[in-house]
């Protein structure tokens, strides 16, 4: 998997013969599982078809600022907003000269405009066209903006002259906006475990016992891993959750099939468990459903501990360089979570308390954690779960520069073919 996997690109098509090639780079960035949305400029229009693009891209197509269902579907900010960079292929002339001088009279210019993410150009242009003084002068005022250059390569132009101006070839494209991943992955390299939802253990059949997590703090950690470069596993319960994007996702029910999938996902650097697993589960489970009958006395259940993932995973010859677990709890939850750090021999625990009316954390999409390690106490201020797990990442990414631990030189101790 590349570090494109996961990420979003808004691509910007504009007018030129090479506009053909950003059809290649499309087809490149899905093969990556990179999510591509595309505005095709007028003059884009006129040298690929809307079509040709959306098929490509797996998403509609946008052309026209002032069209109702263009920004009824996505509008001109939110395209901006939801990419992780914006690459402009082919960047003709006339584009790069309204981006230099902050001309917004289409949506492509505009959305430029409004952008707040990294911009890159691949111009293609006639020679002459490129080595203009007016061209030049734009190219300049771009990169003081922070706009960023891919290419263009000298060669024959489709206009049969040569010189400086052709665009840089699909494939080069795709390896820089790879770099430029790496460089904004810190954990590329680095393997994570993640456990999330609920685990649901069978009383018979067709019941069992269960309980509220929804996946959602455990799936977004995940997902903000993955986006930081990591190779994530994420092993859950059962969530009406989609498994998130550039994630290997186990699906599994019970804690001990959890414990399993867990293992099968060793050696790992970092682990995060976040699942809630249930302590016990029903030691006289019936293989077939257990019948209501008039008169009979009502089933008792006998339980019996399940294993601590957390504990085991804590305890492993693979124990990653990082175990993080989280604390459940309805009082004294500092407290708790650090008695369970020593108890179940992890790094960090976040606590957080569950079970208040005003603010339940099971199945909201907000939280309100504590970080707690064997020195410290850092108390988080309320934030949705995805701003706790983008947290969580940044402490992680801390962690490794501080401790100098890096991928290669601590080297897992099996290999990774033989792990999953
Ligand atoms: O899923 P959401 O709706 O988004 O809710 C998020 C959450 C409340 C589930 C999450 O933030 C959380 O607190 N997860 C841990 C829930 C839990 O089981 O806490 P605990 O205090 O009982 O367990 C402590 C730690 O041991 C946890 O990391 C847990 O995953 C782990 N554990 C517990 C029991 C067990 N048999 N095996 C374990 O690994």
């Amino acid at each position: 998997m590349t570090n494109l996997a996961g990420k979003s690109v808004l691509l910007v098509i504009s007018g030129g013969i090479a506009a053909y090639k950003s059809l290649e780079l499309i087809r490149l960035l899905r093969k990556a599982r990179t999510e591509v949305r595309c505005i095709l400029t007028k003059g884009g229009s006129e040298f690929i078809t809307p079509l040709s693009v959306s098929a490509l891209s797996e998403h509609p197509v946008y052309t026209d600022l002032f069209s109702l269902k263009d920004e009824s579907e996505m509008g001109h900010i939110r395209l901006s907003r939801d990419a992780d960079i914006i690459i402009v292929t082919p960047a003709s002339a006339n584009l790069m000269a309204k981006l230099a001088n902050g001309i917004a009279d289409d949506l492509a210019s505009t959305t430029l405009l409004a952008s707040n993410k990294p911009i890159f150009v691949a111009p293609a242009m006639n020679p002459e066209m490129w080595a203009k003084p007016s061209t030049q002068r734009n190219i300049e005022i771009l990169r003081s903006d922070g706009v960023q250059f891919i290419g263009p390569a000298a060669g024959e132009m489709a206009c049969s002259e040569t010189g400086l101006g052709r665009m840089i070839e699909p494939q080069d494209i795709f390896d820089a906006l790879q770099s430029y991943f790496k460089l904004s992955t810190p954990l590329a390299g680095k393997r994570a475990l993640v456990t999330s939802g609920p685990t649901y253990e069978p009383i018979d059949p067709v019941r069992f016992i269960g309980n509220r997590s929804s996946g959602k703090q455990g799936h977004a950690i995940a997902a903000a891993l993955a986006r930081a470069g990591a190779e994530v596993t994420l092993v859950t319960g059962h969530v009406s959750l989609a498994d998130p994007v550039g994630v290997r996702t186990l699906h599994v029910e019970t804690a001990s099939e959890m414990l399993d999938a867990c293992q099968s996902a060793l050696p790992a650097h970092i682990a995060v468990c976040a699942a809630a697993v249930a302590d016990w589960r029903v030691e006289n489970s019936a293989d077939q459903k257990i019948k209501k009958q008039t008169g009979a006395s009502t089933p008792s259940l006998s339980f019996i501990e399940n294993p601590d993932i957390l504990a085991e995973i804590s305890k492993s010859p693979n124990r990653p360089d990082l175990v993080i677990g989280f604390a459940a709890e309805t009082q004294d939850v500092v407290k708790a979570a650090q008695e369970k750090l020593v108890r179940k021999g992890c790094d960090w625990i976040l606590a957080n308390q569950v079970g208040k009316t005003d603010n339940p954390v099971f199945g909201t999409d907000h939280n309100q954690v504590t970080l707690v390690s064997r020195s410290n106490c850092d108390e988080w201020p309320p934030l949705s779960k995805k701003e706790v797990a983008a947290r969580l990442v940044e402490a992680m990414i801390s962690h490794f520069n501080d401790t100098g631990t890096k991928h290669d030189d601590k080297p897992i101790s099996r290999p990774l073919s033989s792990a999953s």
